[in-house]
């Protein structure tokens, strides 16, 4: 029963046996405590339910909870491989009441899993219970027959809990076993406490209080309990070994290094191998829980994790990249009770392997640079803060790294010098920032920048998360505070909150927190990673260094990951059908739609856009896993992943690759035959910095909605996905059956019957033009009873006509001229809205002695128009006054009469 996975589940076991709910460990990053760099104990996770403002379905529960302690308030880093119980990851396990039992229960259990079930020796154990702790004393005695000698009471810190600088705490009792005189050490409490032979190994926690903050301590609603003990000491206590690393997981971990490297552990090299051994877990279940390298916060700590492991390697012998082949064996040992670490395997073999890649690209010559430096130093010398910081900023060695490696020969660091150097940087940074003309409109940005550093952005794991506000303004200047009904920005020490960029728009939701609500209407970015929360407060304050809880509107996030995804799937796609020429340029991702712009010089036809929607849409219907990782941005070029021409990347880039290759027809390509045959891996590989649908099938569907020029050879495609795609099609549908109702087809015969019954009226509308026309020459109209009448002997056929259109007119007039075989037709149209088109034509045997210019001018003037034109033989006008017809007719017969007189 003592191997570390048997340990755990008796644990689990025995707790669930008396009613409590076993609950998965929560993530190493906490989602509810803003405080908290990472997941530093069991308790985290019910922080919330301790103080009441979470309520949760029981009020036992007992967990395995991952834990990492490095960076913030309990950081063990540099003591790791060098004790034999330090490590940077770590499992508690622990029992809770939330307000139910108290102490006399929390000792009773504790005292019966470790006597009856572990089978410790009664005789092997002590505790310690807090100086004033009366009760938790007399509770030893009773339930445990434990003498006072064995029960130490302890006044310092060391016997009151408390998780951070704020939160739920207690005084807390400690459980030692005595490991025997072999092992150097005292008591706890007495001088020589620190040495291995009293080993504490469970920590009952009496929760009494709330640190609201430093100073101000209140009750909690109700006495609970917390637990927290170290798995990896039960481990070595039931395996009967001193060292957490001989344990048989560690000695897994170990032997998985000592192969990799094909040299065995010797004293001289052992705390490389623990080191290794250790940091590989902590790395793996950091990565695993969505942190990844980087040079800012979590991902700075990992960073540094991750690099103290490689130089290590390093030490011992290694010459290639070998932390990613330990991790098969980590997920074998662990991947069972934390099925995340097999979910994020090639994740985290990935990642190390890139890490480990880059670094050795450097530490060769770093470490060159490190031995030529400190060649001259004696043990109780210090290297220089100006070569710490070329290490750091040049070569990738992270402060610690260098006093690691200086460590065995006691030469320190002048880490004033260092800090200086990296101060001197910044400087410098923010002097070149100053100078490029965006940045110098909102210089208030700068001071802002460098009090609070740069914003944690956690929602690519999270959509609700604490943040501390670290700075309002208003009005573009810093407040403290924002009062009801006022609007400014926000900024916090780390949201979920997406900032806009790449096209995604930014995240909108709440911040809420004690009688505090306030809608966040947008996200942007400033100088590159601050994250900009504009905000409008709706009820009670929100104030400067209060923490608050920040939650994206989740209905609004996942329409907008669809839609980024899809962009992607469409990009791929029309490369495919309209070739390599295909570039993006320009793109916007919103809830609602998304755009998409390509190059391409001509229209994209309909066929090759259905073949787009094909396609995109096999790819989202094989629902695979959209992956990301982050890649050194020269190693994800060559993966063959997407840029953006002329953006300009960080060293470090996200790659989001999504879907198989397909052919053209939206098959499925022979997969088998892919890596081989030189194609990628993926339909979609690109870097991209946005947020994205988990699987492609959660897109739902892609639909085409528009295609349109937005410039010379810029074609831009709109879609939409997911809901709001089936319901444009939906809607399409409706009014196509409203359609094909009213032209009572079938809807997939009403295309031809429109087509036939807009023939219809074209004819209609020809045979009724034609049918004026007659009726209008037809005699009898209001020109006047004869066909024509003789003014100064030539024959004028004069009249007015209605319903005839404006253009038919000159073919009135010719007819009229045929008819007259020698003459002068002068007809006037008059429309319904009272308009006048005048129109004179003069047969070709006349054009000699009259103008139909001239004439048309005579009439024109009592319609309200100015001027006419045309040629000798036919001429027209125009004008407002159809009540002037007659009158216009009249002035041309006068016309023609004095034109003869002449
Ligand atoms: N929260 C307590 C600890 O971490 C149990 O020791």
């Amino acid at each position: 029963m003592s191997g570390v996975n048997e340990i755990r589940s008796t644990f689990l076991d025995y707790f669930a046996a008396a009613d409590h709910a076993v609950v998965p460990s929560s993530s190493l990053v906490p989602k509810n405590d803003p405080t908290l760099m990472f997941t530093n104990a069991g308790m985290v996770q019910f922080k919330n339910v301790f103080t009441g403002v979470e309520k949760r379905p029981y009020q036992r529960a007992t967990t395995a909870q991952k834990c990492v302690r490095a960076g913030g308030k309990h950081n063990d880093l540099d003591n790791v491989g060098y004790t034999a119980r330090h490590h940077t990851f770590f499992e508690m396990l622990g029992n809770f009441s939330f307000g139910d039992y108290f102490k006399p229960r929390a000792i009773e259990l504790a005292w019966n899993l470790i006597t009856k079930e572990f089978g410790l020796k009664p005789d092997r154990l002590l505790v310690t219970v807090y100086a004033d702790d009366d009760e938790a004393a007399g509770l030893w005695k009773k339930i445990a027959g434990f003498s006072d000698d064995k029960i130490i009471r302890i006044g310092t810190s060391d016997n009151f809990w408390q998780m951070g600088d704020t939160g739920p705490c207690g005084p807390c009792s400690e459980i030692f076993i005595d490991q025997g005189p072999a092992l150097q050490g005292g008591p706890p409490g007495s001088p020589d406490e620190d040495g291995d032979r009293f080993l504490e190994f469970w920590n009952l926690v009496f929760m009494q209080y709330e640190q609201v903050e430093p100073g101000n301590r209140l009750a909690l609603p109700r006495p609970s309990i917390d637990t927290g003990m170290g798995l990896e000491r039960m481990a070595a206590i039931l395996q009967g070994v001193h060292s957490n690393y001989e344990t048989d997981l560690f000695r897994a971990l170990i032997d998985a290094v000592a192969h990799a490297v094909s040299r065995a552990p010797e004293p001289a090299t052992l705390a490389s191998y623990r080191v290794i051994a250790d940091h590989l877990r902590a790395s793996s279940f950091l990565v695993a829980d969505g942190v990844l390298p980087s040079n800012e916060g979590r991902g700075y700590v990992l960073r540094r994790i991750m690099r103290r492991a490689m130089r290590h390697a390093e030490l011992i012998g290694s010459r290639e990249p070998m932390m990613y082949r330990l991790v098969p064996v980590l997920v074998r040992e662990m991947g069972q009770a934390y099925p995340e670490l097999m979910r994020a395997e090639s994740l985290i073999s990935e990642t190390l392997r890139l890490e480990e890649t880059r670094f050795r690209r450097t530490l060769e010559r770093g470490l060159a640079i490190l031995d030529a430096e400190s060649r001259d130093l004696q043990a109780g010398g210090q290297l220089s803060g100006e070569t710490a910081f070329t290490l750091y900023d040049t070569y990738g060695f992270p402060l610690d790294l260098t006093q690691d490696a200086l460590k065995a020969r006691g030469i320190g660091v002048d880490t004033e010098a260092f800090t200086a150097a990296m101060q001197r940087q910044k400087q410098a940074a923010r002097e070149a920032w100053k100078g490029s003309g965006e940045a110098a409109t909102e210089t208030v940005w700068f001071s802002v920048r460098d009090r609070v550093g740069a914003t944690e952005f956690l929602g690519y794991e999270t959509e609700g998360a604490e943040g501390i506000v670290v700075a309002l303004l208003r009005e573009g200047a810093e407040v403290e505070a924002l009062n009801a009904g006022e609007s400014g920005l926000m900024l916090v020490n780390q949201t979920p909150f997406y900032a806009e960029s790449g096209g995604q728009v930014g995240d909108t939701g709440l911040v809420v927190g004690p009688g505090l609500t306030a809608r966040v209407t947008g996200t942007e970015k400033k100088l590159g990673d601050l994250f900009v929360h504009h905000v409008a407060v709706e009820a009670g304050t929100l104030a400067r260094d209060s923490a608050v809880e920040l939650k994206v509107d989740h209905a609004r996030r996942r329409a907008i990951r669809a839609n980024h995804s899809a962009t992607h799937l469409l990009h791929e796609a029309l490369r495919q059908v309209l070739g390599d020429h295909v570039a993006q340029k320009g793109s916007l991702v919103a809830p609602e739609r998304l755009r998409f712009d390509i190059s391409h010089p001509k229209p994209i036809e309909a066929a090759e856009l259905q073949r787009v929607e094909d396609i995109a849409n096999a790819v989202l219907l094989q629902n695979e896993p959209v992956v990301t990782k982050l890649m050194a941005v020269d190693d994800a070029i060559a993966s063959g992943a997407r840029a953006l021409f002329g953006e300009k990347y960080g060293d470090e880039v996200r790659v989001v690759s999504m879907g198989k290759p397909v052919d053209e027809a939206g098959a499925l390509g022979a997969t088998g035959a892919l890596a081989e045959g030189g194609r990628l891996p993926n339909f979609s590989i690109e870097l991209c910095g946005g947020t994205h649908a988990a699987r492609t099938g959660d897109i739902g569907l892609i639909t085409i909605v528009g295609e349109s020029a937005v410039g010379a050879g810029v074609r831009r495609i709109e879609a939409m996905t997911a809901d709001a795609a089936r319901r444009y099609r939906a809607e399409e549908g409706r009014a196509l059956a409203a359609l094909a109702g009213q032209l009572k087809a079938p809807v997939a015969e009403a295309p031809d019957r429109l087509a036939a019954l807009i023939e219809d009226r074209r004819r209609l509308e020809r045979e009724l033009a034609d049918a004026r026309k007659k009726l209008a020459m037809g005699g009898g109209a209001a020109g006047g009873g004869d066909e024509a009448r003789e003014v100064a002997g030539v024959k004028l056929m004069a009249r007015v006509v209605e319903g005839v259109e404006m253009r038919d007119l000159k073919s009135l007039a010719d007819e009229g001229k045929t008819r007259l075989g020698s003459g002068i037709v002068a007809i006037v149209g008059v429309a319904a809205d009272g308009k006048a088109g005048l129109v004179v034509g003069v047969t070709e045997d006349l054009t000699g002695r009259y103008d139909a210019v001239g004439l048309v001018r005579a009439g024109a003037g009592h319609l309200g128009g100015k001027g006419g034109g045309g040629r000798r033989d036919m001429a027209q006008a125009g004008g407002p006054n159809g009540a002037g017809a007659q009158a216009a007719l009249d002035a041309i017969a006068e016309a023609l009469a004095q034109a003869e007189a002449a």
